[in-house]
């Protein structure tokens, strides 16, 4: 058996150079080095012919030849890889003089929803639930529970949208609700004392719409019921909550307001953030911006809401937030934030 190592080693040697590619070097390596068919197997199976020394000499040839032909793989294959590389950092190239990229524009919330959510933050941290309520609402939960029957001229103050001629549930009478207050008979019936909640939501009142008035709008509804509430926690809440949107420095003041779902009623007004005090065009030169209604929850509304009034007493309150947030970022304009301007949106 004569086997010519200089032909098989220069003839592996071409072909491995002339691979162009990972598919070209794979079949050569297969065609030299293949276990089953490979050119190099059949040499190896050849060798039981030899005599014993022969054998040993031939054998240790083959390996070697086995050696330098992997060699010569391994230096191909790296050398196609550094070519691949070279091919993308060619398609890759970075043109300095080329324009930048558009910046990526990210949505944000609206800055109602930042206001709600920070004080929903604030609320839960002092123990109350948050609470939602249907926008559609009854006529009973809207005013009568509230203690503002069908004649009182409370309902003309918060004229709305009436759906008439439905009849859903048990009540016949729906209205788009002018306040969150209903939600407030709603959780004392479905919850019972004692009771800390907030209710933020959307709001509907045939209104027409100037800068400080819309149709649609948010309030946010506080109500906290156990025994011994009196008006002094409620002045401790509202205090907290208007140092958290207006500064440390913020006074509250409070001045009888009628409301007849409490009683006493107030009015409560904060400290103008813009003049601190002083008198502007802003707070309409009274050095104080008005938030909202609050006082002591009547005993008739306790009753409806299932309270015994003798055991239980509690405060509610209720602000626009709508407002809030104007006065918080400066608007001017209530309309604006829910135009869907997205130019003005675009500034929070
Ligand atoms: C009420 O709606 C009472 N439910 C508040 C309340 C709750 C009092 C609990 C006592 C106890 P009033 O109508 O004043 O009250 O509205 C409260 C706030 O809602 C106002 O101070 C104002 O900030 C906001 N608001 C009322 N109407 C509009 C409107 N059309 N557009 C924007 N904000 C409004």
């Amino acid at each position: 058996m004569v086997i010519e190592f200089e032909k098989i080693l220069g003839d592996a040697t071409r072909a491995i150079e002339e691979a162009k590619n990972f598919s070209d070097l794979e079949s050569v390596e297969n065609r030299l080095l293949g276990r089953k068919s490979g050119e190099f197997s059949a040499l190896m199976k050849n060798l039981g012919e030899l005599t014993p020394e022969e054998r040993r000499t031939t054998g240790a040839k083959l390996n070697e030849l086995k050696d330098k032909i992997t060699t010569l793989l391994g230096d191909r294959r790296r050398a196609l890889e550094n070519l691949a590389w070279d091919k993308i950092a060619e398609t890759e190239k970075i043109d300095l003089s080329q324009p930048p990229l558009p910046e990526r524009s990210f949505g944000h919330f609206h800055p109602s929803t930042t206001v709600q959510r920070e004080l929903e933050d604030l609320f839960t941290s002092m123990g109350f639930m948050v609470l939602d309520g249907p926008e559609l609402e009854s006529d009973y939960y809207n005013f009568t529970a509230l203690n503002i029957p069908e004649t009182h001229p409370a309902r003309d103050m918060q004229d709305t949208f009436y759906i008439k001629g439905h009849s859903i549930g048990d009540a016949d009478q729906w209205v788009m609700r002018t306040h969150t207050s209903p939600v407030q008979i709603r959780a004392m019936q479905k919850y019972g004392p004692p009771l800390r909640a907030v209710i933020p939501g959307k709001c509907f009142r045939n209104e027409a719409t100037d800068v400080r008035h819309e149709h649609t709008f948010y309030q946010m509804e506080g109500i906290v019921i156990d025994r011994g509430i009196n008006l002094s926690h409620l002045k401790g809440v509202l205090e907290t909550v208007a140092r958290k949107l207006y500064g440390e420095k913020t006074e509250l003041r409070m001045r009888p307001k009628f409301y007849p779902f409490v009683e006493p009623g107030i009015n409560y007004e904060v400290t103008c953030f813009l003049c601190e005090g002083k008198g502007c065009r802003l707070c309409k030169q009274t050095g104080w911006l008005e938030i909202g209604g609050a006082g002591m929850i009547h005993r008739n509304v306790l009753k409806e809401g299932g309270i015994d009034h003798k055991e239980y007493s509690g405060f509610a309150f209720g602000f626009g937030l709508t407002r809030l947030v104007m006065l918080r970022y400066g608007i001017d304009d209530i309309r604006l934030l829910e135009s869907g301007n997205l130019k003005f949106l675009a500034q929070f």
